[in-house]
């Protein structure tokens, strides 16, 4: 099964770089563009509630690498020791960014 992976595009993680990471991402596994195949299913994601600590790529749904680099975050993503989990507070998603950049 392939791992979920998705960067968020949200305000603050596209100004801080989301789309490199993405890019480098399609590089690193062979896609052209978001998409699916045997390694990964890649695409981006509304803002996760990370903002202060983007850019975030959240895998499997469950866990959130935060301060994201094209350089680091395939590491980040293989070498799941090196992966800061932490559940989502979806609590907080309710009072941050994600309601301004809706606004
Ligand atoms: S904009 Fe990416 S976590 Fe909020």
């Amino acid at each position: 099964m392939p791992k979920q992976i998705r960067v968020c595009c949200g305000r603050r993680c596209i100004e801080g770089g989301a789309a490199g990471i993405m890019q480098r991402l399609e590089q690193n596994f062979g896609l052209s563009s978001p998409g699916q195949n045997e390694q990964v299913d890649l695409d981006f994601c509304s803002c996760t509630g990370y903002c202060e600590q983007g850019p975030n790529v959240v895998i499997n749904e469950e866990f959130i690498i935060t301060s994201a680099t094209p350089g680091t975050i395939t590491e980040k993503i293989t070498r799941e020791e090196q992966i800061k989990m932490v559940t989502p507070d979806f609590e907080s998603i309710q009072h941050n960014d994600f309601l301004g950049d809706l606004l």
